[in-house]
């Protein structure tokens, strides 16, 4: 579930609540959107322990990385900026100033000890199992120590972490992403998430629900629930019964406010009944899945240990399709695989053609350390996969072209989110997540209204009111 255009996003910690305040913060996102719920919610930790926020790295007391170890690249991003950051923390001591480099998230998790040995100016190294010690880590670093908390915590980490005040959230616009479940029991064979983020875990549904309840009551109109396997998500609701994600869906739908309900990451083998209907039944519930496949071969899917067929996966589509004909699907490709064969690779091209998806993310496969796959023979050759890469994004790029283009002419509900970029503009969101440009006097912030759609352009839409 990583997204590329989510990656390296500095954190939008709040700047001036606390006017007596003198540390501050600089917080970088890269990975998954889990990342990005987790920079928000240590961020609200930190602001309770006296820091405020800066997007200007050179100013920061405290440089946290929340980092990602899914494939090669996005771990290697890491090293080349702790080398950056460790000549600003130079020039900073030279100036008198104090600065201390905190690592977090999966490389955290992954690497632990090992960071502190590549780059020694780093002072913290934080798992993301434990962001509610942070406050007391950092004091401890401030005491002279280079602290390593990676543990698995017993306690729920969510319980324990701060709940951001109310002007926190006011501030940060109208859509939120919540976390609902954590760490991943699947062991893909190409995939390091069961190691960096533990065991699947599902957060109760008061929990859930009273932080929906508070987004809402704060302005957010659309919430987007988050796991690793979101759909496997389960916890035992009010009425004493267990609840699987569909019964929550219905039960969030009811919070005043709360105009839109979304969720990623899908696992296929967790698409059950309740959900698909959710999908027919609920209005709210926005007609977009993104829903890994990952490859169209059986024989890779085995390899994989995705333990589905591509018939499977078909059949699974037609039926969410029945239940709600228009939904639009989004998925994840990996390429070069140990072992893919042309004839493999074919068999992806050839599940794709059939899907037609609205949207993708397309990987080569990255051997990662500790995973069986990194273990396989026949590895195939960087080459190779470039030209599938090649191949593959070809396809998805006219599809994704082919859905905008065939959304020209339309009319649809768009939530406005932001002040466009030239004066006299807004950008609102569709229902299938593409940002849509409207003007101002269609609708305030927070507003959702009927437009019909103009245009459209690489990845946006253009539309006049209805
Ligand atoms: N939980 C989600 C995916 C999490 S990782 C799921 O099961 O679908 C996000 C995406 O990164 C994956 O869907 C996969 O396409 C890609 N990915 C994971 N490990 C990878 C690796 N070793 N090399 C290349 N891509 C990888
Ligand atoms: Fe990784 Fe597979 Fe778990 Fe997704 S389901 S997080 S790809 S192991
Ligand atoms: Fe990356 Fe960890 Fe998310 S490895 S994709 S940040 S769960």
């Amino acid at each position: 579930m990583e997204q590329e255009q989510l990656s390296e996003r500095p954190g939008a910690a709040p700047t001036s609540e606390i006017g007596t305040a003198t540390k501050k913060v600089f917080v970088k996102t890269y990975g998954c959107q889990m990342n990005v719920y987790d920079s928000q919610r240590m961020t609200d930790a930190l602001a309770a322990d006296g820091y405020v926020g800066t997007e200007a790295i050179e100013e920061a007391d405290l440089v946290l990385l929340n980092t990602c170890h899914i494939r090669e690249k996005a771990a290697e991003k890491v090293y080349s900026e702790l080398g950056r950051i460790r000549g600003l923390k130079a020039e900073r001591a030279r100036n008198g100033l104090e600065t201390i480099i905190g690592v977090a998230g999966c490389v955290a998790q992954a690497e632990g000890q090992e960071i502190m040995r590549r780059e020694g100016a780093v002072d913290l190294v934080i798992g993301p199992q434990t962001y509610h010690k942070l406050p007391e880590a950092l004091r401890r670093v401030r005491g002279g120590a280079k602290v390593v908390e990676t543990d698995y915590a017993i306690e729920d980490k969510f319980e324990h972490l701060p709940q951001p005040r109310r002007a926190q959230i006011a501030g940060r616009g109208v859509t939120a992403f919540l976390t609902v479940q954590e760490g991943c029991d699947k062991f893909c064979t190409f995939c390091v998430v069961p190691y960096t983020r533990g065991s699947e875990v599902s957060r109760p549904v008061a929990q859930i629900v009273a932080e929906a309840r508070r987004l809402a009551e704060n302005g957010v109109r659309e919430i987007t629930l988050l796991g690793q396997n979101v759909n496997a998500w389960h916890g035992l609701g009010p009425d004493g019964a267990e609840w699987g994600l569909g019964r929550l869906l219905f039960a969030l739908a009811e919070i005043p406010g709360l105009a839109r309900l979304r969720y990623t990451t899908s696992h296929p083998r967790d698409m059950d009944d309740e959900l698909i209907a959710a999908h027919r039944d609920l209005p709210a519930l926005m007609p977009y899945l993104h829903l890994p496949v990952q490859s169209g071969s059986d024989r890779i899917l085995k390899a994989m240990n995705r333990r589905h067929t591509a018939e499977d996966y078909l059949r699974l589509i037609e039926r969410i399709r029945a239940a709600r004909p228009d939904i639009a699907m989004s998925g994840d490709f990996i390429v070069g695989f140990p072992g893919e064969s042309e004839s493999d690779f074919e068999a992806t091209m050839e599940l794709v053609r059939k899907v037609r998806y609205a949207q993708a993310y397309s990987f080569k496969y990255s051997p990662r350390p500790g995973t069986p796959g990194a273990e396989m023979d026949d590895h195939v050759a960087e080459s190779v996969k470039d030209e599938r890469l090649q191949r593959l994004q070809t396809l998805l790029f006219e599809q994704q072209r082919e859905f905008l283009s065939g959304l020209v002419g339309s009319g649809m509900d768009v939530l406005i989110e932001k002040p466009g970029r030239k004066p006299g503009q807004r950008v609102g969101r569709s229902p299938w997540l593409h940002p849509v440009i409207v003007d101002e006097t269609a609708g305030e912030i927070g507003d959702i209204v009927s437009v019909r759609i103009i245009n459209a352009g690489q990845g946006s839409l253009f539309a006049d009111q209805a």
